[in-house]
């Protein structure tokens, strides 16, 4: 692609201006004359039986509109993201905290939470099952009557495990916990719904998904999916969150039964206790290596409490066994993966999906291996590096995997790793610093033999002003950005010539969630590959025009450039001129990630083979009498492959490593008897501005053949992931004492300090 620079130049938001005066409308903010507020009805239970259930009185109260219940559905009762088991509304029994068993919709919200009220469920408690382990026991009581609670249990191996466990020099076997965290997006779920006048139900959604979810929204309707739109107004964040349908579906059952406008909004508390979490994993890790510190095997058993449905736990243990040797050239690997039914809070997507949890364990044992050893941790990490050519523990070759030690070593640089000794350990009696880092892989996108693809189309007007229609959801991750940067590239106009239409399933062709690092490849070569035919006409005309060859002729900043050199025509007097001809200006543009086949199939099932590379390090104070951790210094160098737009990059690293710290120190949702008790911001503690040092950051450019002609690869997932393993190895050289346990919270750590 010829450049103008558009394209690798900072830019704002096409929206910025909007979302920072307060005027971009989200779901809080749609108003339609007569909407009604709709509510769902919760039961205090985390296990239970519905006896009875009677929503008589409720629907006598003035101003109640309707009441629903499983029975006044009229399609399929389930949400669908592989398996459809997690009911809309419960039928018999509640499973955990954030099963809903009735839907309400109000002329206003007092008089839906009165509805709510006057509905009268008799629950018989029933005893949950909590414990992930003991959950395991055959001859437990299950959650789901004539289900396994092994809701999946699969076994990868490859290379000779146990030959080469009994060949090793040293060998560092540990067990971790993770803990449940939450996304904590600024705006919460939520949907509005209307019916229009061709009986079509609209659903404005704060979503990831928009095609996904116009199918389950006609799939719990009985409706045709041609009668069902969904469209993205702003959002507010998502982060794997919002990729799992959530109330827009309760919402368009609302509007489809009253046909009038709904909104339903999930204020935080509800939405803590009702949407997916992290899974919480144990994993039990053995780690073997020569004595010149040479990886020979990884041998690991994860346990997942997945909360009773199953939800997207399949996808998410499938991505932590293909991590679980981070980016290593190790051989011999066997992974375990087991998610369990309880009636926990239910898990699926977030920020990384498996993988932080993986990075957590292999990048501690490596910092446990390299102090056996009595090695550099960078050195240990040098030596047992993929690049590009490796063929990983998963089949998988590594195409373009210089960033790894690239990586590494630019982080080490930046820090000063090897004057670290220089700097005071102990600067107080009570304070001890130190060093830790953490080098991770992770793919983007969904994962070869999954489909993978994205469609756009684009459109160019008479006046030169370009309108683009995408259903790629953009949550805040900057797509539309990325999208206006390429299309304005590609037409040779100025970005503020082009319209990015939010996504709307009735305009643009599915572009598959936004999910996975994965939007910046697809939906990007798609307008790329709109773009040409569009051009064609535009040199076609000027062409004609000017009797000059189209070799020599180009477009940039609007304008006809004739062997690289302004020319009096602007691209709108051509592209009026072609539309007078009848030549077409628009195009549908469609791209999908296709895998090659010069080498072996991969061994490990839907393997993602485009890495993002990263490094962080971070340094940290330990005050050894109260436990508490501060970061210091914390380095992120990632490779993005190709920057489109640098400050959504830096962004999403800054966004990661904000989100990493707090995996690391302080989120947890405690979770008692499936009941969680700090469903609220106060008492779930993200960090704040000042718990995040300046970070100091650096992107490397490694074009990705795999999304070529763009080389670039999305950066969404990667930057939380080193996170917590780089902080837990720097208050392990910090304090002498390792730590297996996550959040790594000041209790925790005094724990630490006082063991043996
Ligand atoms: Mo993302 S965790 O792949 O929605």
């Amino acid at each position: 692609m010829a450049e103008s620079g558009v394209v690798g130049r900072w830019v704002s938001a096409p929206g910025a201006h909007d979302i920072v005066t307060g005027k971009a409308r989200y779901c809080p903010d749609l108003d339609f004359p007569g909407m009604l507020s709709g509510k769902l009805l919760y039961s205090p239970h985390a296990r239970a039986r519905i006896r009875h259930l009677d929503v008589s009185a409720a629907r006598k109260i003035p101003g109640v509109i309707a009441v629903l219940t499983h029975a006044d559905i009229p399609g399929e009762n389930s949400y669908l993201y592989a398996e459809p088991d997690q009911p809309l509304l419960v039928v018999d029994e509640i499973r955990f905290q954030g099963d809903a068993v009735a839907a309400v919709a109000a002329i206003d919200e007092q008089t839906a939470d009165a509805a709510l009220r006057a509905i009268q469920v008799e629950y018989q408690a029933l005893d949950g099952i909590f414990d992930p382990l003991g959950a395991m026991q055959a001859g437990s009581d299950q959650v789901v009557a004539g289900k396994d609670n092994i809701l999946m249990h699969k076994t990868y191996r490859t290379g000779d495990v146990e030959a080469a466990l009994a060949s090793a020099d040293v060998i560092v076997e540990n067990t971790y916990c993770t803990q449940w965290a939450e996304h904590a997006f600024l705006e919460t779920e939520g949907g509005v719904s209307l019916v229009d006048e061709d009986g079509v139900v609209t659903v404005y959604s704060s979503c990831q998904a928009p095609h996904r979810d116009r199918m389950q929204v006609a799939r719990a309707l009985g409706l045709p999916e041609s009668r069902v739109r969904v469209i993205t107004p702003y959002i507010g964040g998502a982060f794997g969150g919002k990729d799992e349908a959530h109330v827009q579906i309760h919402a368009a059952l609302l509007a489809h039964a009253t046909h009038r406008p709904v909104r339903l909004i999930r204020g935080r508390k509800e939405s803590i206790l009702t949407h997916v979490k992290r899974h919480p994993f144990i994993v039990h890790c053995i780690t073997a290596a020569t004595s010149e510190g040479r990886l020979l095997a990884v041998k690991a058993r994860a346990i997942a409490d997945a909360g009773p449905y199953s939800n997207a736990t399949h996808e998410v243990l499938n991505k932590f066994g293909e991590f679980i040797g981070g980016p290593y050239t190790v051989q011999n690997l066997e992974v375990e993966k087991i998610a369990v039914r309880t009636n926990n809070p239910i898990t699926g997507a977030f920020r990384g999906f498996g993988a932080p949890q993986a990075a957590f364990v292999y990048e501690s044992q490596m910092d446990d291996l390299a102090r056996k050893l009595g090695m550099d941790p960078l050195e240990i990490r040098l030596r047992n590096g993929v690049d590009s050519g490796t063929r990983m523990y998963t089949g998988v070759v590594v195409r373009e995997g210089k960033a790894m030690k690239a990586s590494l070593r630019k982080a080490a640089e930046m820090i000063g790793w090897e004057r670290r000794g220089e700097l005071e350990r102990q600067p107080a009696p009570h304070l001890r610093r130190g060093w830790g880092m953490a080098t991770i892989l992770k793919g983007s996108g969904m994962g070869r033999g999954l489909p993978d693809h994205a469609g756009v189309l684009l459109e160019m007007h008479r006046d030169g002003s370009v309108v683009l229609q995408s259903g790629a959801a953009d949550m805040g991750q900057g797509i539309v950005t990325v999208l206006a940067q390429l299309a304005a590239e590609s037409l040779g106009v100025d970005m503020s010539s082009v319209h990015v239409a939010r996504a709307d399933t009735a305009r643009a062709p599915d572009a598959g969630a936004s999910c996975a690092s994965r939007q910046v490849m697809v939906s990007g070569n798609a307008v790329l590959r709109a773009a040409v035919p569009i051009r064609n006409s535009l040199l076609q005309v000027a062409a004609e025009k000017t009797g000059i060859g189209k070799d020599h002729l180009s477009l940039r900043g609007g304008r006809l450039h004739v062997d690289g050199e302004p020319h009096d025509f602007s691209v709108a007097d051509l592209a009026k001129r072609a539309l007078f001809r009848g030549y077409p200006l628009h195009a549908e543009g469609r791209y999908e990630l296709e895998y090659p086949t010069d080498a072996p199939e991969p061994t490990y099932r839907y393997s993602q083979e485009i890495f993002q590379f990263c490094t962080q390090i971070a340094q940290v104070l330990v005050d050894c009498e109260t436990g508490q951790v501060k970061v210091e210094r914390l380095i992120a160098v990632h490779d993005a492959g190709k920057m489109i737009n640098p400050g959504g990059v830096f962004g999403q690293i800054e966004g990661g490593v904000a989100q990493g710290i707090g995996y690391a120190l302080t989120e947890e949702l405690r979770v008692k008897e499936g009941h969680t008790l700090n469903a609220s911001l106060e008492n779930y503690v993200i960090p704040m501005a000042l718990d995040i040092p300046e970070l100091e950051m650096d992107v490397l450019e490694m074009p990705e053949p795999l999304g070529a002609p763009l080389g670039a690869k999305g950066i969404a997932e990667s930057p939380i992931i080193p996170t917590a393993p780089a902080i837990r190895n720097a208050i392990f050289d910090a304090i002498g004492k390792p730590l297996y346990q996550l959040p790594m919270t000041a209790e925790r750590v005094l724990a630490a300090l006082d063991a043996p």
